[in-house]
């Protein structure tokens, strides 16, 4: 989760920087939503926000993937779709009022999101 805000996993391209840390910010405060939901119904919409925020910045990723390596833009296709699959079952948890469950596959999807960072996103656009 602290990847992009780590002076060390800083890719060097300030546009792809700052775009990472815009979406670890709202990223923190959804997941601060379906921690602390009272039972509102509010996670719900907190996940379908994050899964919308997170389907842009694929996006945009993918784009411009596209554009410097095809064979590393289809694998990092390949894994932002692993990624959003990862959300049907912390939606599906929520939507049975299991809090708990919820809890632990929103901390699975965020270390995974982190190992993606890590080990994908940032060696394809480091400059
Ligand atoms: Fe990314
Ligand atoms: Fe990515």
């Amino acid at each position: 989760m602290a990847t992009w805000l780590d002076e060390q996993w800083k890719s060097g391209d300030p546009a792809i920087d700052a775009e990472h840390q815009k979406l670890h910010q709202m990223i923190s405060s959804m997941s601060a939503v379906i921690r602390n939901d009272p039972g509102l119904g509010l996670a719900i919409e907190a996940v379908d926000v994050l899964t919308e925020r997170i389907r842009i910045h694929f996006r945009m990723e993918e784009g411009l993937a596209a554009r410097l390596n095809a064979a590393a833009a289809e694998q990092l296709k390949l894994d932002h779709q692993r990624l959003l699959r990862l959300l049907t079952p912390l939606y599906d948890a929520l939507r049975r009022g299991s809090a708990e469950q919820a809890k632990l596959l929103l901390s699975d999807f965020l270390s995974q999101l982190d190992a993606h960072d890590r080990e994908m996103d940032i060696p394809l656009f480091q400059k």
